[in-house]
């Protein structure tokens, strides 16, 4: 089919309401485009087409509807997971190359799993991110669910510790009976709960046994999904801990190599001015993490649009460095 045959079924799909053949025509379009080479237009018109679901988690998984209801906290009625889908690609990820190795390779044997399995052998499943905030270790987790092309399951640690404490151990209980039912990627996310509260010694012989709960549901966790869990505590990682998982991967902060890539990419956005000097901005922001040069490069953006520009100055990186600036020693200061 030629893309406007496409599009015109896809026109009578949406006058029919007829979903299901307007998605399978949707991705007819982005895979006929793919084979032209248009990449960008590919990617763009995938992020269109599912764009609904990404925005409203609510809306979420029309085609990954679960057959189970999601659980939920008994005493608050809050749900303990949510379930998300992501589309994106392994190149939006700027990575030590370490790093980027070490995760393709997990990606590769899950993808022959079942070659793996002719030799009683298994991908690993259970993996455990740690390193600072804004490195990227939720945003691995949707990009790794997006390549894989299965839903993530996000749960968020602090729902699951309910304030009534015996309904902790059945909210961790439900979370894996959920999953089981499923193949996801399940992301266990902020279980900095953890490393929290230390000196308070009743509570954290409370959050000791919520951790040795969750690592024994860990351990006897069987099954085709994909588990991380991430933390920006790495002092967790103490030998109990990382013993259960099959890989710990280390997020550090990006170097001067990788902030280069990163002010291109979050740059890439809108036009900039001949002389502005990515290099010596790479060089200028040691210390900041990958979603720091993200924030900066937005509020260029936002600096120059408000004055009326469409291009990118030197100026408007000046000034959204220096509020970046500020805002690293407020925080510094918290620490
Ligand atoms: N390595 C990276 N490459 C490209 N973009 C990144 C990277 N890390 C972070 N970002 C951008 O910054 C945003 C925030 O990062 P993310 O939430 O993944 O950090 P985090 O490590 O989970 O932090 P926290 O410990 O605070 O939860 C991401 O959604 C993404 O847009
Ligand atoms: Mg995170």
């Amino acid at each position: 089919m030629t893309s406007t045959e496409i599009i015109k079924k896809l026109f009578i799909a949406f006058s029919k309401k007829d979903e299901e053949e307007f998605y399978r025509l949707g991705e007819e379009l982005i895979a006929l485009e793919k084979r032209k080479k248009h990449n960008v237009v590919a990617k763009e018109l995938k992020e269109a087409l599912f764009s609904y679901s990404n925005s409203s988690n609510q809306n979420v998984s029309k085609r990954f509807k679960p057959n189970l209801p999601i659980p939920r906290d008994n005493d608050s009625g809050f749900p303990l997971l949510e379930i998300q889908e992501f589309y994106l690609d392994f190149d939006d990820l700027i990575l030590s190359e370490n790093n980027k190795y070490v995760l393709t390779q997990l990606i590769r044997e899950i993808k022959v799993s079942e070659v793996l399995a002719v030799y009683n052998l298994k991908p690993k499943n259970k993996l455990l991110f740690s390193g600072e905030p804004g490195t990227g270790k939720t945003f691995t987790a949707q990009v790794i669910s997006s390549v894989l092309q299965l839903p993530l399951v996000y749960i968020r640690f602090d729902a699951i510790i309910s304030s009534y404490l015996g309904e902790t151990a059945t909210n961790l209980r439900k979370v894996f009976d959920f999953i089981k039912n499923g193949r996801w990627v399940v992301l266990f996310d902020e279980v900095d709960i953890i490393g929290k509260n230390r000196n308070d010694e009743h509570e954290s012989g409370e959050i000791k046994r919520v951790v040795n709960n969750f690592l024994q549901m860990i351990d006897q966790f069987q099954g085709d999904s994909l588990i991380i869990s991430a933390t920006n505590h790495p002092h967790i990682l103490d030998p109990a801990i990382w013993r259960r998982f099959d890989e710990v991967i280390n997020f550090e902060l990006p170097d001067e190599i990788n902030r280069r890539e990163l002010f291109i990419k979050y740059l890439k956005v809108m036009k900039r001015e001949k002389e502005i000097n990515i290099d010596g901005w790479s060089k200028k922001t040691n210390g900041f993490s990958p979603s720091d040069i993200k924030g900066m490069c937005k509020e260029a953006m936002v600096h120059a649009i408000v004055n009326g520009n469409d291009i990118i100055t030197t100026a408007d990186l000046e000034y959204s460095f220096s509020r970046y600036k500020e805002r690293m020693s407020v925080r510094k200061q918290g620490e």
